[in-house]
């Protein structure tokens, strides 16, 4: 396949959120019920956020978050799948490695489920530290919200 008009985009304004919305379905088995509400927030609080453009379709995306001098963190990264396997989820990835807020960092983290091998050829590694998730909605509200009482937290204006 020729890749070579193939555009890498930076800038989040210009995400397509149905294109985005679609390929979600199409090629994230983790995120296929997203709803465009949901997105715009996720991109509202991700920096960078890439895209990958083939004339006016919408072929890739990944983004991140990050503190800017500790910690970010990788998440989202998808091919179409008519244009895997031909370089473009490497570039993704080595794109978003590349911004500041990400190649500042310390450490870079990001889960997943099958593909540690595509990620092992960028150069992570495999992390032997436990790692620990908090499932906000498995728990019944109540729970929720009893367990959050008990947190003592004090801050204004957040
Ligand atoms: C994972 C994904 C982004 C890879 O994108 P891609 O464009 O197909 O990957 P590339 O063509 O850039 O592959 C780069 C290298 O990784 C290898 N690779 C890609 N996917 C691989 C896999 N599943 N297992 C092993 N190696 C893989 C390629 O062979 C290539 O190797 P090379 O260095 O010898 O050339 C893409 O397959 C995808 O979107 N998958 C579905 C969504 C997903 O699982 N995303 C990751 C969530 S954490």
């Amino acid at each position: 396949m020729d890749c070579s008009h193939i555009q890498f985009c930076g800038d989040k304004s210009k995400v397509d959120f149905p294109q985005l919305q679609r390929l979600f379905a199409k090629t994230a088995f983790w995120a296929r019920e997203r709803n465009i509400d949901e997105l715009q927030i996720a991109i509202a609080n991700s920096n960078p956020v890439v895209t990958v453009w083939d004339k006016q379709r919408l072929i890739g995306f990944a983004r991140a978050t990050s503190d800017g001098i500790y910690r970010a963190g990788i998440w989202d990264v998808i091919i179409d799948p008519d244009y895997q396997g031909v370089g473009l989820g490497r570039k993704l990835v080595q794109t978003v490695l590349s911004h500041p807020l990400v190649s500042k960092v310390e450490r870079v983290y990001l889960t997943t489920t099958h593909q540690q091998s595509f990620y092992e050829r960028i150069g992570f590694q495999q992390n032997e530290t436990t790692t620990m998730v908090l499932y906000n909605n498995s728990e019944s509200s109540e729970d929720l919200a009893r367990r959050i009482k008990e947190i003592p937290v004090a801050i204004d204006n957040w």
